[in-house]
């Protein structure tokens, strides 16, 4: 089956191990994440060949500001590296680039390149990648639920509250549902990571550190994937579409 005749799949992938795999090998947690951004290039090469319409990478979490300096500093070259270097070849196969997370505390430079890149690639209509950059689901939920009590004290008709947290406008545009969750590097939990969006999504955890991650690790995570049954609550599996074994009743 060819991959645009199959639903399409939102998968998020927490990006964990960069750190260990680099301490592994003796070398500085910056290597890690050196290995660790090829590995992005490797899983969206892939994804591109696979029925998935969206994918989002945590690439720093609000809570990762805690890192020492040299760390930040270099995860935040990787990121504005990789969108220089990626956005013609974006434009080149469809994938559209947007950003999620906080904007305001990101160097003036790689706001320039996160902008221009959602700019140039605005129409990439094959794939949606999305960088989680400084974001914190929780602030994203509170944003909602402020925005939310506004509409009522100027009684506005009121959006229904995922749509707020969708359209949040550091949200960029619908983030939506995820179908699957990864998480490499062995550890098993959310992190603040689109818990909104991840209500029902099927979670498949991996002992392989992020910079040993490629399309085969990414294929495999969505036969997983597709033999799980997805029941959302119900008794029975809602319906055995060619991706997932359910769908979620509308
Ligand atoms: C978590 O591993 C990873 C990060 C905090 C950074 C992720 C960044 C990249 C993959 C590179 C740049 C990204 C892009 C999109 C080009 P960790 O350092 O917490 O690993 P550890 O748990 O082993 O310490």
């Amino acid at each position: 089956m060819s991959p645009s005749s199959q639903r399409r799949l939102h998968v998020a992938i927490i990006m964990d191990g960069n750190g260990r795999w680099a301490e592994q090998r003796g070398l500085p947690r910056s290597a890690g994440h050196v290995a660790g951004a090829q590995a992005v290039k490797r899983v969206v090469r892939a994804a591109l060949a696979l029925p998935i319409s969206d994918l989002t990478l945590f690439a720093l979490s609000s809570e990762n500001w805690r890192r020492p300096r040299a760390e930040l500093d270099a995860i935040l070259e990787l990121l504005h590296r990789y969108l220089e270097s990626q956005t013609a070849s974006c434009v080149a196969n469809g994938v559209r680039l947007c950003v999620i997370g906080r904007r305001d505390r990101l160097p003036c430079e790689l706001l320039a390149a996160i902008e221009a890149s959602e700019r140039a690639t605005a129409s990439g209509g094959r794939l949606t990648l999305r960088l989680a950059i400084d974001y914190s689901s929780r602030d994203a939920i509170v944003r909602a639920a402020r925005r939310f009590n506004v509409q009522a004290a100027l009684g506005e008709p009121r959006d229904g509250f995922g749509q707020l947290i969708a359209h949040d406008d550091r949200m960029n545009g619908d983030v939506g549902d995820v179908d699957l969750l990864v998480r490499s590097g062995g550890e098993q939990r959310l992190s603040d990571f689109l818990l909104w969006e991840c209500a029902w999504a099927e979670i498949v955890f991996t002992r392989r550190m992020w910079p040993e991650f490629g399309g085969a690790a990414l294929k495999h995570a969505l036969d997983v994937f597709h033999r799980r049954e997805r029941r959302f609550g119900g008794i029975d599996a809602v319906d055995s579409a060619a991706s997932g074994r359910s769908r979620r009743p509308a």
